[in-house]
């Protein structure tokens, strides 16, 4: 309930500041993808991409840094899955060379180990002591399966709720929707266009693998395989503040990337 308020009034005291309502977009660095969301994501939102192994998540959010990229705009890649170089080689068969942007400074790739403590904290810090104007966690899930270590921190000792929670298992379903609510709350916090993954399982139900992000997120895209049909299919599930339509779109992926057809 704490936590809520703050972040209510932490919302307000923004909009007051920013005296504009108006919703400014950023590109997904799809072009297509940015006529069906009334010309981009909305700045400063979360978007949650959601969608199977192999259905383009990572591809999409390279589009998502490479946009920034060309903007100039200070972009944060955090991969928790890949190591780094197998992602640049990935990222390079879909059309995208992230190499030279690494070494002008424009994009940070960090690759973080749910194995190792503090890693948790570790996101946190990149997250928060960078200035980046695009931020992409691929993939949250891990921090929904991956039982994490709670406490010690001064910063946890302020929240009250975190007494009660340390009476559950550290895998319980209280302890991963804290886990994944603080996630976007350091995201809603800093002042990027974030957007995170969440691999989906047959079977499985809701939007995401810990059936939350999409309540949280400001956005739910999602990305479906039909291996029958041999098709791939994006739907733009949620956008607050965006008329957009429900119907999914017919997508490929070549080496240039993701193609709306
Ligand atoms: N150069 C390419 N040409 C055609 N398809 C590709 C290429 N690169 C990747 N793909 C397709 O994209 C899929 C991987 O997409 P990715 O974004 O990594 O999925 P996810 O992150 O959802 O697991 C591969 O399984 C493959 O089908
Ligand atoms: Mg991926």
């Amino acid at each position: 309930m704490h936590m809520m308020n703050d972040r209510s009034f932490y919302y307000i005291e923004r909009a007051v500041e920013k005296k504009d309502l108006t919703i400014e977009r950023v590109s997904t660095g799809i072009p297509k993808l940015d006529e069906l969301l009334q010309g981009g994501l909305p700045k400063n939102s979360v978007t949650l991409v959601s969608g199977p192994p192999g259905s383009g998540k990572s591809i999409l959010c390279f589009h998502f840094i490479n946009a920034g990229i060309k903007n100039g705009e200070r972009c944060l890649y955090i991969s928790v899955d890949q190591k780094i170089e197998s992602l640049l080689i990935h990222a390079n068969a879909a059309g995208f060379n992230f190499l030279p942007a690494i070494e002008k400074g424009l994009l940070k790739l960090s690759h973080i180990d749910l194995e190792r403590s503090g890693a948790y904290h570790e996101m946190g810090d990149l997250v928060l002591t960078g200035d980046f104007d695009r931020i992409v966690l691929d993939s949250l899930s891990p921090f929904a399966d991956t039982p994490l270590v709670l406490g010690r921190s001064v910063e946890f000792e302020k929240v009250p709720v975190i007494e009660k929670l340390s009476s559950y298992p550290s895998d319980s379903r209280p302890v991963i929707r804290y886990h994944i609510r603080k996630i976007f709350d350091f995201l809603h916090s800093v002042n990027a266009t974030s957007m995170v993954t969440s691999e989906l399982t047959e079977g499985g139900s809701g939007l995401s693998r810990d059936t939350i992000s999409e309540f949280l997120a400001d956005g739910v895209i999602l990305l479906a395989i039909d291996p029958m049909m041999d098709r791939r299919k994006l739907t733009i599930w949620k956008m607050r503040g965006t008329k957009h339509s429900l119907r999914p779109v017919d997508i490929t992926i070549t080496e240039r990337g993701i193609e709306i057809k």
